[in-house]
């Protein structure tokens, strides 16, 4: 580490005094940017904050990465194994961070090696302040040996916190470290978690993948979670924030609703509607339960393919709610090649009953232009969590289940079939 990072380091220190002898020659070098190419579609992974908080050590990881693999989850799309915080040691005396050796005894490139020997990728955590939310070092005025350091573990995704920052600029913080991330050279995800306080969605898009745009998620339906200054929300509050965030989501940068409480004491209609509300709204899929330990039913939801593939399309367009019938919700999202994914949510404690007409809508999307008129062509169904298949010539019978979604996905048909 210290033999790769010092003279870098130490090229940094001259490159800055030479441009002040300078000043008058204007510096040719390209402003520094994030790495463009990363998260195309929200990145899907796990991460070990909401099952664990601190209690984690190298053993976990390793057994995590190994279940990602054996449970399917890899292969359906989560590639990202994020380690959150308190993985962090000391600083050594030249400022470098190291692993909390007693948890991490083999070291991050070790554990690094083990990870992407299964296919998989590595997160990390930091915070922008002098201490992370947990108290361990942040990586303020360490931005870029930090950033040398994740680059020479293999890191491949950083997680950038925002505790411990009064008095801090978050466009100036999150593009420092950014630029370190750039000049490290290696191509690592920068995913900001600043929750939304100084509207991230208005100027991030140049400096990371994906923002969080509330607090911390709580695994409850429609409650909010008091914790003395600050309050975790359930999935309903998250969402409703969401509102007029979604022209900010695009391939490359999105709105992030906060790690999945799939498997974490909901229902199972309630972990269907969380998981597909996130898909729709294109947030990062970051799975949070025990993946070692999950029942059936929790890895069948968090795997299903056309629930993701709704939040891993192409065109990156968020999906917004186009109406409303008391506690039912219905939100459209236009896919790639002319095809739209329908969710109908009911909030209500009882199940719903509605019939949807195929011809009373015409659904028009004043951001992505993309609009449809599901009566006048024909589309042909198929509901995401069933597997029914349908088509708009009839007026749709739906049941959505309390607390629960009813999604579909809809293609057009060309006429005569
Ligand atoms: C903040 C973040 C969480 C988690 C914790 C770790 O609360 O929002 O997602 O990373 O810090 O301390």
């Amino acid at each position: 580490m210290k033999a790769l990072s010092l003279p870098l380091l130490l090229g940094a220190v001259f490159f800055t005094h030479e441009a002040r002898a300078q000043a008058s020659v204007k510096p040719a070098a390209a402003a520094p940017a994030k790495f463009e190419q990363l998260a195309r579609t929200p990145q899907m992974g796990w991460n070990t904050w909401n099952t664990f908080a601190c209690d984690i050590d190298e053993k976990l990881i390793r057994q995590a990465a190994d279940a990602l693999v054996a449970s399917g989850m890899r292969d359906a799309g989560y590639v990202y194994l994020n380690i959150d915080d308190c993985w962090h040691g000391e600083r050594d005396a030249k400022g470098f961070i190291q692993p909390d050796p007693r948890r991490f005894p083999s070291g991050m490139k070790a554990l690094a090696d083990y990870v992407h020997a299964r296919g998989l990728k590595l997160g990390i955590y930091s915070d922008a302040g002098a201490h992370t939310c947990a108290g361990r070092p942040g990586s303020r005025g360490h931005e870029y040996q930090d950033a040398l350091t994740y680059a020479e573990w293999g890191v491949d995704y950083l997680k950038y916190d925002w505790c411990d920052t009064e008095g801090l600029s978050a466009p100036g913080a999150y593009t420092t470290m950014r630029d370190a991330l750039r000049a490290a050279g290696r191509p690592i995800l920068f995913s900001l978690c600043e929750w939304g306080n100084n509207k991230p969605w208005e100027w991030a898009k140049d400096v990371g993948h994906s923002w969080r745009t509330t607090g911390d998620i709580y695994p409850c339906w429609d409650c909010e979670f008091n914790r003395g200054t600050w309050a975790s929300l359930g999935v309903l509050p998250i969402l409703d924030k969401q509102a007029n965030l979604r022209k900010y989501s695009g391939p490359g940068r999105c709105n992030d609703m906060d790690m999945l409480e799939v498997g974490k004491g909901m229902s199972e209609d309630e972990d269907k509607a969380h998981f597909s509300i996130w898909a729709m709204l294109n947030s990062p899929l970051i799975a949070g339960n025990d993946i070692r330990s999950m029942s059936a039913a929790t890895r069948k939801i968090l795997t299903n393919r056309a629930i993701i593939a709704l939040n891993q399309d192409e065109r990156g367009i968020q999906a917004w709610r186009f109406m409303n019938d008391g506690q039912l919700d219905m939100y459209a999202k236009p896919l790639a090649g002319g095809e739209w994914a329908l969710m109908f949510l009911n909030r209500d404690d009882k199940p719903r009953r509605y019939t949807f007409d195929w011809n009373a809508h015409h659904i028009v999307d004043e951001i992505s232009g993309s609009q449809v008129h599901f009566g006048k062509q024909r589309h042909g169904y198929t509901d995401l969590w069933s597997g029914a298949t349908g088509d708009t010539a009839r007026p749709a019978a739906l049941t959505v289940p309390a607390h629960g979604v009813v999604v579909l996905r809809l293609q057009h048909q060309a006429s005569g079939s």
